[in-house]
């Protein structure tokens, strides 16, 4: 479970976050929705710990994210983050790169990272990529080598961040197929995501942020069907 209590954050004279509470349950998919600059980024990289808060709590299965005690390496591990843009290393094939944080964070041995990375490279649909250099790779099957590559730190948690916004649009659907099936497969998930028809059709519920306030949250049929924020109205008829 991933509880966020009362969290404020500043980045100078600039407050991104205006004190946001959240709870996000195992199994649930929570997507973020929201304007640029509304603070959906910095969410996720409080609650993974890549940056400090300036109060409240943020538990990650019961453990503060932001206390000095907390070995953030550690409890990185659970939580698996994927960006708009994977730089993968291009001397390294995909197998490879999948690979690597297993042998270097994990420790884990040759022969279990490899068998974990063609696993994984399976279930996102890359099986027969293994031996490609990241190059030879689609934007679409880039990004789903980034999702193969956190899977195979076997998170508790997965992180998206506008995962397809890079993408060329006829390559979006088969990376939200790859978020679909990890829904359905009971992983706990957080995407931020500009794409309201993959919102509605696979969260437990959807948040929307607006200038560092968590303005509105609740299950994608209600939100979307009944918007009671003026700024989530104005919002969705500039989406449509
Ligand atoms: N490292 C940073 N330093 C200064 N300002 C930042 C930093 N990261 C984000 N911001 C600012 O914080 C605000 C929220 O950013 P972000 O969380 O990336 O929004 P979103 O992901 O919703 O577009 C923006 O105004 C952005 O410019
Ligand atoms: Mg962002």
């Amino acid at each position: 479970m991933i509880e966020i209590e009362n969290v404020r954050k500043s980045f100078g004279a600039l407050e991104v976050l205006k004190g946001i509470d959240l709870t996000v349950a195992k199994g649930e998919v929570l997507t973020v929705i929201g304007g640029s600059g509304s603070g959906k980024s910095t969410l996720l990289t409080c609650i993974n710990g890549l940056e400090p808060i300036d109060s409240g709590r943020i538990l990650v299965d019961g453990i503060e994210v932001h206390a000095r005690s907390t070995n953030l390496n550690q409890l990185r591990r659970k939580i698996g983050i994927v960006f708009q843009q994977y730089n993968a290393f291009p001397h390294l094939t995909v197998l490879e790169n999948v690979m690597l944080a297993q042998r270097k964070v994990l420790g884990r041995p040759k022969a279990e990272a490899e068998a974990e990375a063609v696993r994984q490279l399976n279930h996102v649909g890359l099986g027969d990529k293994l031996t490609v250099y990241p190059s030879r790779l689609s934007g679409g099957q880039q990004q789903r080598m980034a999702i193969a590559r956190a899977l195979a730190m076997s998170p508790d948690y997965m992180l998206f961040d506008e995962v397809t916004s890079a993408l060329d649009p006829q390559l979006v659907g088969e990376v939200l197929d790859t978020l679909r099936l990890l829904a359905s497969e009971g992983m706990t998930m957080i995407c931020v995501t500009h794409e309201m028809k993959f919102a509605r059709e696979v969260s437990d519920r959807v948040a929307f942020f607006h200038q560092g306030v968590m303005a509105e949250i609740a299950p994608p049929a209600q939100l979307f069907e009944a918007p009671e924020s003026p700024d989530l109205r104005k919002f969705l008829a500039a989406t449509h």
